[in-house]
């Protein structure tokens, strides 16, 4: 789709991504264990509306609308209804409209079509939240509450981490099919840590990645998965992390600029969407991220550009065969080359087109809520020159992110430009 009335972001909020391993996570160890509490859902969502309006000086009485992407909230946080949440966090937004948006890990790509769409039904500010915390139980309990994005019923059995392996499957599928080994897949984590050490928002700021450490098994890299064909596929270095944080946006008309006072250097458009959604546990070809192509392809189409107009692109690599698939399906490689450009460095910080510049979902974090909102945050941030030590060294006029929910079964990709 491309928005026949110009929508525009207009200001960009985000949290630190946090879990264990961040420095900043209180768990056994932190100076902090036993006397404060890691943040709930409803203090992330405060936070980041609050530095979304406060430091960017928006006035709340110009918001029209809200939604907030989420998707588990009930299981992690026993707190549904998340719409009112939003006027509860921040009490400057109490009689707007708000809404909960849930599309799996796909749910801040989906609130932020509705933001769009809401501006083309003649809307013109309106915010978009995406949050989740999944710190409260253990990763173990945590992946059966993640198996919802999955066709439960015939999904569940896979493994008791049943996302990563359903991702494992495809690992396996690819390597039968294109030779790719394990080392080939552990240069797409040191990728992800190396720029997540650049990055003080991510949770794996901290944490060193070496290519040896990644494409071995050991103590501290274990495969995880119980499941017998799939056991060897899948290292806990290829998985994005259970955190917890919050990504916010402001998606205005030319009208609702002018009403916020914001200046079009201040912007960055949303030049065209594609959102798609396929049946629930029926992947039909597990070599390829077939939504995604479907949804990156309608909106490189309607906003009239071609994968080699990318300069800088978020892809979902919610474990590290979803970064090479995603390379595929967007167009920047052929089907089996994908490793290829990985380790021709163009996809590096330093290259001719990052990917995933902060660390993408596997170093960055992935709470699974914000990570679409987070995306679009991330691009805006890269063009406007914010993004400090992982600043990217050149003008980026174009980008393009693609947020998958469940195994390809959501998937929204915006192309964004930079208003200069
Ligand atoms: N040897 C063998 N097994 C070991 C081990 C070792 N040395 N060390 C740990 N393990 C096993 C244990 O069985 C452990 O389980 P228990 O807690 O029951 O003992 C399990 O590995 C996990 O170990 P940890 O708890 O120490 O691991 P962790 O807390 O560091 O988590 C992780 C690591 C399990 C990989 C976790 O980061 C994870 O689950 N990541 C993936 C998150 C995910 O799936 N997100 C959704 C992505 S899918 C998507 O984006 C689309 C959508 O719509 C959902």
């Amino acid at each position: 789709m491309r928005p026949a009335r110009p929508a525009f972001i207009a200001a960009q909020a985000l949290t630190p991504f946090i879990g264990k391993g961040s420095p900043n996570f209180i768990a056994k160890g932190h100076p902090d264990y036993g006397v404060k509490e890691n943040p709930t859902l409803e203090d992330h969502i405060a936070t980041v509306i609050r530095q979304l309006l406060d430091d960017n000086g928006i006035d709340p009485s110009l918001i029209q609308r809200g939604y907030i992407g989420n998707f588990a909230g009930e299981l992690f946080s026993s707190q549904g209804f998340l719409g009112a949440m939003l006027a509860r966090a921040d009490e400057r937004l109490a009689g707007i409209g708000c809404a909960r948006v849930e599309a799996a890990c796909a749910s801040g790509g989906v609130g932020i079509v509705g933001a769009i769409e809401a501006v083309q039904a003649g809307l013109d500010v309106v915010l978009v939240v995406g949050a989740e915390v999944q710190t409260t139980v253990r990763a173990r309990e945590g992946a059966n509450y993640l198996a919802r994005a999955a066709h439960y019923a015939s999904e569940r059995s896979i493994d008791d981490f049943t996302f990563p392996a359903l991702l494992a499957r495809r690992a396996k599928a690819y390597k039968e099919t294109y030779g790719l080994t394990d080392r080939d897949l552990a240069h797409f984590s040191v990728k992800a840590y190396a720029n997540a050490n650049r990055n003080p928002l991510a949770h794996m700021h901290t944490v060193k990645m070496t290519l040896d450490q990644a494409a071995t098994a050991s103590d501290s890299n274990p495969n995880i998965l119980q499941n017998p064909e799939l056991h060897e596929h899948l290292r806990v270095s290829d998985c994005s992390q259970v955190s917890d944080g919050a990504a916010a946006v402001i998606i205005a008309s030319e009208t609702g600029l002018e009403r916020l006072g914001r200046a079009p250097q201040d912007c960055v458009q949303l030049k065209s969407y594609g959102f798609c959604t396929n049946p629930l546990g029926q992947v039909n070809d597990l070599l390829r991220l077939d939504t995604a192509a479907s949804a990156a392809a309608e909106a490189m189409q309607d906003g009239g550009i071609t994968p080699q107009d990318v300069q800088l692109a978020e892809v979902h690599d919610c474990f590290t065969i979803a970064e090479l698939m995603m390379y595929e399906a967007i167009g920047f490689a052929e089907p089996g080359k994908g490793i290829d450009l990985l380790r021709s460095g163009d996809t590096s910080l330093e290259g001719s087109m990052p990917v995933n510049p902060g660390g993408g979902l596997v170093g960055f974090g992935h709470p699974v809520g914000a990570t679409g909102v987070k995306q679009a945050a991330e691009v805006y941030r890269q063009m406007k020159g914010v993004c400090g030590d992982y600043q990217i060294q050149k003008d980026i006029h174009t980008g393009l992110t693609a947020n998958m929910g469940g195994d390809d079964r959501t998937v929204v990709s915006l192309v964004l430009e930079n208003v200069e």
